[in-house]
């Protein structure tokens, strides 16, 4: 008995020690895990596009289209940061697999520079893995000048493989949802200035007039409205076979980067009774689509002045 009893409490305390030790360890472990866990669990779901994470790619690799799905928008801002930022279009409808571009509008409300940060989740929360986002704000640590306000595109696709899901066949509407926060590394923000202050740009016209000029207008034939291949030089309301207003017809106007210019920014202020229903009002975009609609004209290329095409500072 005298010889055995030290032994085990030798054995006892080691183990204790031992315990301790591997306690100690796991502590470390598990401290280390909580305070990496906000960009452990980020790097997770942008990696997996779990919890409502969207993916980033380079193009949507000419994949074929799927059913159509509607997908709305949202928009926040951390109580930090006095910018007002809203969504230009409430929802669009567009197929799986359609490129498609929508645009934000951010404003600075306050008399200095800011640097803002998006982040951004869709629901369900699911489907993220199949929303693919090709440019977009929330990239970069983004600088707005005091007061001043901007248009921001995000060119993005729903991937078809959704529609190939069982589990998401009654998934009808995507809600795409953005907060700006007060930058934390505001160091080597870029500044969004560069979504105006930069030349018309044909292939972003092509997209925007994908979007939202293509629902009533063909390139060669009618629908809604005439024609748009051939506009740019073009007599107002002549393509032949087309019912335009007679107001239209009546005009007197040739469509150039200025005429077209005030008719998208207001078809009814360019032309008293004219009837497009439809408007844009950021001068950038519509100087984008003029950009490609002069791109496709028959002389483009004999008469291709960077001066002409830009668009007024002002409307
Ligand atoms: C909701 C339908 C609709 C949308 C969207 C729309 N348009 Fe139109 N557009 C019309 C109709 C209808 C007319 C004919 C107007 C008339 O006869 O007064 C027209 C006429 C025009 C004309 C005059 C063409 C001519 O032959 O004289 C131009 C240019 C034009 N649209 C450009 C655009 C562009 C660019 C966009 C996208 C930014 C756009 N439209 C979006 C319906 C639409």
């Amino acid at each position: 008995m005298t010889d055995t009893a030290p032994r085990p409490a030798i054995r006892s305390r080691r183990r204790y020690y031992a315990t301790l030790a591997g306690l100690g360890v796991a502590m470390v472990v598990m401290f280390t895990l909580v305070s990496y866990s906000v960009t452990l669990y980020r790097m997770f779901c942008e990696a997996t596009g779990s919890g409502g994470y969207t993916q980033r790619a380079d193009s949507t690799g000419g994949e074929a289209l799927g059913r159509e799905i509607t997908v709305a928008f949202n928009t926040d801002v951390a109580p930090d940061l006095p910018w007002r930022f809203v969504p230009v279009q409430r929802q669009v409808k567009l197929r799986l697999g359609q490129e498609t571009v929508v645009f934000f509008r951010a404003e600075n409300l306050s008399d200095h520079d800011l640097v803002g940060h998006a982040t951004f989740n869709v629901t369900p929360e699911r489907v993220g893995i199949y929303f693919k986002k090709i440019e977009c704000f929330c990239f970069t640590e983004e600088r707005l000048g005091a007061h001043q306000s901007v248009e921001m595109p995000v060119d993005f696709f729903v991937d078809s493989r959704m529609g190939q899901d069982r589990e998401d066949t009654d998934v009808h509407t995507v809600t795409l949802s953005y907060t700006f926060f007060n930058s934390k590394n505001p160091d080597g923000a870029t500044d969004m200035a560069r979504f105006d202050n930069r030349p018309p740009d044909a292939v972003a016209g092509e997209k925007v007039f994908a979007t939202v000029c293509a629902a009533c207008h063909g390139l060669d034939a009618a629908k809604e409205g005439p024609p748009l291949r051939t506009v740019f030089g073009r007599r107002a309301g002549s393509a032949p076979g087309y019912p335009y207003s007679a107001a239209l017809k009546a005009s007197g106007l040739t469509w150039n980067a200025a005429s077209l210019q005030r008719w998208l920014a207001s078809p009814q202020a360019a032309v008293p009774g004219a009837q497009m229903p439809y408007h844009l009002d950021d001068a950038v975009r519509r100087g984008d689509i003029i950009a490609y609609l002069k791109s496709l004209a028959p002389d483009a290329h004999a008469e291709a002045s960077p001066a002409t095409g830009k668009p007024p500072a002002k409307l």
